[in-house]
């Protein structure tokens, strides 16, 4: 049981998941997998935005109607494999700032290495939520977070499609702030740090690289 950790076990997840996982699912498929679940994620991930009502007119008569209130929404695309579960984000809330950090894995020691970081302003005052398909080592998104910290940020939610314990653990030691929200927390990871069972390289899949 860990207070940090959502897992989104709604059985549409689950199904598409379980299609992207399978290694024969070309690069095309994936994506527009990766694009209706992470939809189905953001549903999720924003249950407790808070609401107002709000008066307003219908055709039929003036009645008071919910709308979202409190913070402004900022989604951080962890690159590149981020840029895949954004897409569907902001197919639901179009209005969200959006930023970017560039990592990639160093392949020998698994260590993070940035090489890009835009990010929108006021991140102190927004709810952030940052987004990195694979929670693998933890690592990438650690230091991501960290980023996203030294620009502000103070509420910040993160978003993996997997998560891996070890993953979990590291966020949970660097920042026992940041909610982690996924699809499924598999077993563990291997000698080369891939998610077991896992789905592969979330960005090779996504992009037929390899
Ligand atoms: N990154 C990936 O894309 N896949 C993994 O399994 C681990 C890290």
């Amino acid at each position: 049981m860990n207070e940090n950790l959502t897992i989104i076990e709604h059985p549409l997840v689950r199904h598409k998941l379980t299609l992207m996982r399978k290694k024969e699912t070309p690069s095309s498929s994936f994506r527009q997998l990766l694009w209706e679940i992470s939809m189905l994620l953001a549903y999720e991930i924003t249950r407790d935005l808070p609401l107002q009502e709000v008066s307003v007119e219908t055709p039929v008569c003036r009645t008071k109607a919910p709308l979202l209130s409190g913070k402004k929404l900022a989604l951080v695309s962890i690159m590149r494999a981020g840029n895949g579960l954004l897409d569907g984000i902001l197919e639901l809330i179009p209005a969200a700032r959006v930023g970017f950090v560039g990592l990639y894995r160093d392949e020998e020691t698994l260590e993070p290495v940035e090489y890009y970081c835009k990010v929108p302003d006021q991140l102190e005052n927004r709810l952030v939520i940052a987004v990195d398909p694979m929670l693998a080592t933890g690592n990438s998104s650690v230091a991501a977070i960290t980023r996203l910290k030294e620009a502000g940020a103070k509420d910040i939610r993160l978003l993996s499609l997997l998560a891996a314990p070890e993953g979990v653990a590291c966020m949970k030691e660097a920042h026992p702030d940041v909610h982690v929200f996924t699809a499924s927390l598999d077993e563990k990871l291997n000698d080369q740090g891939y998610i077991v069972p896992g789905l592969g390289d979330a960005g090779d899949r996504m992009f037929g690289t390899c």
